[in-house]
């Protein structure tokens, strides 16, 4: 059964661009709940860590090194179907291919600078949840 939570991150692309509080209201309008929130910046070490699901892959070394450039904001929302909702509100993870009005649409520039991440699975969510937040810091 579907949970009812997803993990995010405004990407440092978005951040730099001054696109936090167009991206934070589409979420909210689209019926979100901020559930946990914070702004900070990875190490390298530490995306290479959130990423490592990615290792094998060509674009890892430029994942890391692009997460890791600048600050980020984290945040675990709710709503019911919350993965996959959250999904068709960001669009396709290539901006190229992504649907009019989603926020990759609206304010990514590349597929690695893609303005925001999504959770793909209800367990993915938890354990991004996790690497970022306690218990205590959810509310
Ligand atoms: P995200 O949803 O954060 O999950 C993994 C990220 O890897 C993805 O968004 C993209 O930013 C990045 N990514 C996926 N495919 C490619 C690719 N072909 N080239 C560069 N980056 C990619």
């Amino acid at each position: 059964m579907a949970t009812n939570r997803t993990f995010t991150m405004i990407k440092p692309d978005a951040v730099e661009k001054n696109y936090i509080g167009g991206i934070l209201d589409k979420i909210n309008a689209a019926g979100f709940r901020i559930v946990a929130m914070k702004y900070t910046k990875l190490s390298k070490e530490e995306a290479g860590e959130f990423y490592a699901v990615h290792r094998e892959r060509p674009f890892y070394g430029e994942l890391v090194e692009y997460m890791s450039n600048g600050p980020i904001v984290a945040a675990i929302l709710e709503k019911e179907n919350a993965v996959a909702d959250f999904r068709t509100l960001i669009g396709a993870t290539n901006p190229a291919e992504a649907a009019e009005g989603t926020i990759r649409k609206m304010y990514a520039e590349s597929i690695s600078a893609n303005a925001v991440h999504g959770s793909d699975s209800d367990e993915n969510a938890e354990i991004e949840g996790n690497f970022y937040f306690s218990s205590l810091e959810r509310f």
